[in-house]
């Protein structure tokens, strides 16, 4: 049995648990699913967004499934992938047909560091006006992202990683990062590599994004690309995410609680869906993931959608459109 922790949270976030839950329950998975309080309104009754009992029983999980926190995301999801020291941020795109997208046939998946670079919070003040940030970048760290994203394309079938940086300038930092992925992908003689700079990688992300598989780049890139992927094939509803670490794992939609249509029944709960056939894939559920995933691919495409994607169907309705299909 592997225990999961369910964190519904707020608004939203609520309605494509409990969808996601369904479709999970389609199948005999040896999960034991204890559920745990966060966000807005935990903090409302207890003054804590993130209690310790939530924490505990995270750190007593195989993996977390996240829905969404309202204004308390940050005291959250954030802190929640401090504690769970989750070192790599996994965001895939991929175009659905029967939604508007700029391309189709798209279907990336960036794996961006999630630790260090820019992010550390070393910013000072050196004099007013004079401000400077620090960029860390280990060998240590860009050798497990890159080992990660080489073992993710193999083990999801994927052809091709790229490495994006900005060696030509920062030569250090970007320079050991580019030099560690280069070395990691001689152990993977079937995975074909590639790097870029990051400018023309975007470029290319734009003009050709079929060239693209599996993306590995630093935490800071990794942000900005991450949103310009999901902008290629448009659409929160769809966007799921993935945070993994050594012990803990985290998964969640990337949207947040939408109060505008909370309540209403009609949230998309694919996002979520999407986010737990990336926990299945975690646990080597590689079959069943991809089971989902087509049965939701067949739902789209057959216009069975909530009204965010032009359909007509309540969240309910879609999951149970969805079932039909895994069960055919
Ligand atoms: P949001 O993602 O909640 O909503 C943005 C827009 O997309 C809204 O119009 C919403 O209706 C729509 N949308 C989002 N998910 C959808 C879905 N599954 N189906 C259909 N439509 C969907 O972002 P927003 O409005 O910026 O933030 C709302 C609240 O959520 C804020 O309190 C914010 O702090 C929180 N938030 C939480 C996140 C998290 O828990 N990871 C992430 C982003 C925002
Ligand atoms: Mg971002």
């Amino acid at each position: 049995m592997k225990k999961i922790a369910v964190i519904p949270g707020d608004g939203i976030g609520k309605e494509v648990m409990s969808a996601c839950l369904k479709v999970l329950e389609a199948f005999d998975f040896p999960f034991e699913y204890v559920f745990a309080e966060a966000g807005d309104e935990t903090k409302e009754k207890t003054g804590e967004a993130l209690p310790d009992e939530t924490l505990q029983i995270c750190k007593e999980s195989s993996a977390v499934l996240f829905g969404a926190a309202g204004e308390t995301a940050a005291d959250v999801i954030v802190r929640l992938r401090l504690e769970l020291e989750t070192f790599a941020n996994l965001r895939p795109a991929k175009s659905y047909k029967g939604v508007k997208c700029l391309f189709d046939n798209v279907d990336i998946v960036v794996v961006r560091e999630n630790t260090e670079c820019l992010y550390k919070g070393l910013e000072f003040e050196v004099k007013k006006g004079v401000t400077e940030g620090i960029r860390i970048i280990t060998e240590k760290a860009s050798e497990r992202i890159a080992r990660y994203a080489f073992e993710l394309a193999r083990r999801d079938g994927r052809k091709r990683v790229t490495a994006l940086h900005k060696a030509n300038v920062m030569k250090k930092t970007c320079g050991l990062f580019r030099d560690v992925c280069r070395r990691v992908a001689r152990d993977y003689d079937d995975i074909e590599f590639s790097d870029y700079y990051i400018d023309a990688g975007c470029m290319y992300l734009v003009l050709d994004p079929w060239r693209f598989d599996v993306i590995v780049t630093t935490n800071m890139f990794g942000d900005i690309v991450s949103d310009l992927i999901a902008g290629l094939v448009g659409g929160l509803g769809l966007a799921p995410s993935a945070n993994i670490g050594e012990k803990y794992a985290i998964f969640e939609p990337v949207h947040g609680s939408a109060p505008d249509i909370a309540g209403k029944g009609i949230a998309n709960p694919s996002a979520m869906i999407l986010s737990s056939t990336l926990m299945l894939r975690h646990f080597g559920y590689i079959s069943e993931a991809e089971r989902i995933e087509k049965a939701l691919e067949k739902t789209i495409a057959e216009g069975k959608t909530t009204p965010d994607l032009g359909g007509n169907l309540k969240t309910d309705e879609m999951v149970e459109e969805i079932i039909k299909n895994i069960e055919e």
